[in-house]
Parts: structure tokens; sequence; C-alpha cells
């Protein structure tokens, strides 16, 4: 059996998988998923969705992958096969690169718009809000337009138009990524996470402490905090909440995504994964509710009143995080470089993330294919930059990947790993598996939880969704809606011929 890369340290594995973790899910999305669903009231179901699918799944990806990496293989189809030997399980697992390969198309690109936002800001680029503004919409205008301009949304029509720098830092990016992927799991993954996860750290929380000094006769910054931190029941018999709440726990720590069991298929067969796991998911929930919940919407609430900053929230990621909190940074002191610190912060966020992604397909290549590392990463970041195209220019085309691959798919697929890893290859089998070297001892609750409460919980969540949300989504009709949804099922078959060409060249 040819030799695979391995972490070459408990901590650097541990920085690089909470650095695949925290992501712009963090800093962006959690905030706006809190803010929509009630604040408080979706805090229950996000810690109960954290403690009985997170942890859990999380746990299986880790063993999985420490498994497949045994055997040679680092990503589902191979580790699906070795699990249960049939062309459905090599199909099933296709899902497993598929859904990283549509997530890291639209993620790299608004990844590279946070390095351009950093640099402009950076050098003094950054729009002003025009002098003695007092509405918070005359406040906001320079700031919407400045986005608007960069990607393109001014454009009439199904396209957009972006700005010529946008592009070119979409290609930066693309290179930094590349670079980084070219190194190798050792040198370039764990060696750029235990630079990039401290300085992350430390941005944030300067960021967090500035965000608590405001002040306006608004509303001030605890008063966000206490609109997240106020328990709500009312909302619990929502189902719409509890769908947002796993959803968000599926994204922020990249479970069912294919990427934390790439990761893991590099650490040593009998290394500790149990408090090696619980460690980086622990990391990833302080980034997310300490660090990512104290920043957008504290600040946002405290310049524009709470009423105002959850209509700010509601109109997206983009909005707050682009628009908004830059805007507030802007009436300050040293605006544009808390302006810059933001985006900067956002960046190394987002780049340690976009490596987790794109790394399941490098394996693939390497693994399956047998390429060298150097074809594996070319190739991967030539179908994702050609890929990416259609997310820059099609209007839509994010949102409705992030629908299928982000949203629907990764709980699909959380579901499928589960029945694979607990249920065909054997409860006993699997606990053995999750434990082995472990520090800890997993409590024994979770062998239950893992078999019946994950499953059913899941499998709940995807008929609601089914019966609810399908209907509505299905019969959209926009022609750039179906030339997306082609685009990914191409990608798809793309991958199952060469999950299917690789079997054949093995034999
Ligand atoms: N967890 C990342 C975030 O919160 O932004 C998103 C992500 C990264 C998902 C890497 C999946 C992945 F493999």
């Amino acid at each position: 059996m040819e030799r695979r890369e391995h972490w070459a340290t408990r901590i650097g594995l541990i920085l690089a998988m909470a650095g695949n973790a925290v992501g712009l899910g963090n800093f962006l999305r959690f905030p706006v998923q809190a803010a929509e669903n009630g604040g408080g009231a979706f805090m229950i179901p996000y810690l109960l969705a954290f403690l009985a699918v997170g942890i859990p799944l999380m746990w299986v990806e880790w063993a999985m992958g420490r498994f497949g990496g045994a055997h040679g293989h680092g990503t589902t189809p191979s580790i699906f096969y070795l699990i249960k030997p049939s062309r459905l399980s090599r199909v099933l697992g296709v899902f497993g690169l598929w859904i990283p390969l549509v997530v890291i198309i639209y993620y790299v690109y608004i990844e590279s718009w946070t390095l351009g936002f950093a640099l402009k800001f950076l050098v003094g680029l950054a729009p002003e809000p025009p002098p003695g503004a007092s509405s918070p919409e005359e406040v906001l205008r320079p700031f919407k337009e400045f986005l608007f301009n960069y990607v393109g949304l001014n454009a009439e029509g199904d396209f957009l138009k972006p700005s010529l720098f946008a592009y070119l830092m979409f290609l930066v990016t693309m290179a930094i990524n590349a670079a980084i992927l070219l190194r190798g799991v050792s040198k370039g993954i764990e060696r750029f996470a235990r630079v990039a996860m401290p300085t992350l750290f430390l941005l944030a929380v300067f960021l967090v402490v500035r965000v608590f000094l405001l002040e306006t006769p608004n509303g001030s910054a605890v008063e966000g905090l206490n609109f997240l931190w106020h328990p709500d029941f009312s909302k619990l018999t929502d189902p719409g909440v509890w769908i947002a709440a796993v959803g968000q726990i599926f994204f922020t720590l990249s479970l069912g995504f294919g990427a934390i069991v790439t990761y893991a298929s590099y650490v040593r067969r009998d290394e500790d994964i149990t408090l090696s796991g619980l460690t980086a998911a622990t990391l990833n929930e302080k980034a997310e509710v300490i660090l990512g919940g104290s920043i957008a919407i504290p600040a946002a609430v405290a310049f524009f009143g709470l009423t105002a900053a959850v209509e700010i929230a509601k109109g997206g990621a983009f909005n707050l995080g682009f628009i908004s909190l830059p805007a507030v940074f802007s009436q300050t002191a040293g605006g544009p470089f808390l302006g810059f610190l933001w985006f900067f912060l956002l960046f190394f966020a987002g780049l340690t993330s976009s490596i987790a992604l794109m790394q399941p397909l490098v394996a693939f290549f390497e693994d399956e294919l047998k390429l060298t590392h150097r074809q594996a990463v070319f190739f991967t970041a030539g179908i994702v930059f050609f890929s990416a195209h259609l997310v820059i220019f099609l209007r839509g085309a994010l949102d409705e990947m992030d629908f299928w691959a982000g949203t629907v798919g990764v709980v699909f697929f959380g579901l499928v790993e589960l029945i694979y890893f607990v249920w065909l290859f054997g409860p006993r089998r699997a606990w053995e598996e999750i434990n082995r070297g472990g520090i800890i001892k997993v409590p024994k609750v979770y062998y239950w939880v893992m078999r019946f409460v994950t499953p059913a919980f899941l499998l709940l969540l995807l008929a609601v969704w089914l019966f609810e949300k399908a209907p509505a989504v299905l019969t959209q009709t926009h022609w750039t809606v179906w030339v997306t949804r082609f685009y990914m099922v191409g990608l798809f078959l793309l991958l199952t011929m060469l999950v299917f060409l690789a079997e054949r060249r093995r034999v």
C-alpha cells in the first residue's frame, strides 16, 4: 500500500480542523440565521442540534476518514465501498465530492470579495458616509453602492457585471489557495493553519472589544447581545427555526461536506480522534457564538437600534457583513482601518475553509486516479476556476448552489454517512473505530444517539423540508435557475464517471 501524508503534530491537526470549520459561516452566516430566527429563539434549537447532530456526526466523520486513510482512501466513494462493496456505495459516495465542489465554486468567490474589500479599505478607497447623514438609509447608501459596483449587482437583467478589480481578486484568491494546497497537507495546510488561526483569533477579539465600546443614542452593543442571549421558547414549535438551526450546525462544523472526512484521512491509524475532534468542534462553537455573535449584530444594534438591525440582517449575510458593519465602523475613529481588519479576518477565516473544501477533490485525484500531487491540485483548481464563472456572471447561481449543495445536500449526505458508518459498518465496530486510540472515551449515551436519535432527527427534518419547502423551490421557472441546476447535474455526472474510471483502472 502506498504511503499517504500525515499531519505532523496534534496541535497542527486541531488548528487545521478548526480552520476548516471556522469560516465565513461563523462571522456572516451565523449572525444572519440567528437574527432571522428570533435571536434567543434560535439559540435553543441551535444548542440542541449541536449536541444531537453536530457532535455525533463529527465523531463519525473523523472515524470514517481515519479508517479510510488507513486503507489508502481519503474520500467517500471508496470509503463507502470499503464498508459495503456495491455500485450504489460509490454513487452515494460521489456526493462527498460533489458537495464540496459545488460549495467551493461560490465560497471562493465570496472569499475573494473579502480580500478585495480588505485591500480597498487598507489603501483608503473605502466609501464614506455623506456628511451630516442621519437616517440609516443615508449612512448605508454609499456602502451599498460600493458592494453593488464591486460584484456588478447594479446591472439590469440576468447577468452580473463585476468590476475588473473583483475579477482580479478572484484570480489572486484562487492562486493563494492553490499555492497552499500545492505544498501538501503538513507543509501547506497545517503550517498555514498554525499561523492563520491565532491571527484570526486576535483579530476577532480586538473587533469584539471595539464593538462593545460602541454606544449611540439609538442603542448599545449590549442590547444586541441581549437579543441573542435571551432565551425565547415561543418559537420552538416552528419547524423553520429547527431547519435553520440544524442547517447552521452542518455548515459551520463543515459536516456533511466530505471535507472533515478527507482531513481525518491524514490522521494516523491509532492516533486520538475523540478528544481532538471535540476540541476542534468546541473551538468552532466558541468562534461562532462568542466571537461571531458579538461583532456584526451588536454593532448594527448599537448604531441603528434593534428593529433596524434585525431588518438589515434579514437582508442577508452580504447586507450585514459587507454593507452595515463597515458603515458602522465608518462612523467611528479609524473606521476604514477597522473595516480592513474585519475583511482581513473574514479572508483568513475563509481561506482556511476553502482549502478544506478543495482537498477532497485533490485527495480523490491522488488516491484514486493516481495523479501526482501537482496534477491533482491543478486539475482541482482548474475545475473550480472554470465553474466559478457561472457564479461570477450569472445572477442567482450562487443562491441556487448554496441551496442544493450547502443546505439540503449536506443534511442528506450526513444521513447517508450515518447509515453507512453506524448501521452498515455495524454499531459495535463503529464504536470501536471511534474510540480506538482515544484520549477520552465517548460517553456511552452517544452510542444510542448515533444509532437512533441523529438519523431519526435528520430523516424527520428532510421529510419536513420535502413537504414544506420543496414544492416552492422546485416550481421556480427562471432560466438562470435551470442553467445552474443543469450545470450541477453535469458536475455530478462528471464525478461519477471519474469514480468508475478509477475503479476500472484498478482492476
Ligand atoms: N465551516 C465553514 C464555515 O463556517 O464557513 C464552511 C465550510 C468549510 C464547509 C469547509 C465545509 C467545508 F469543508
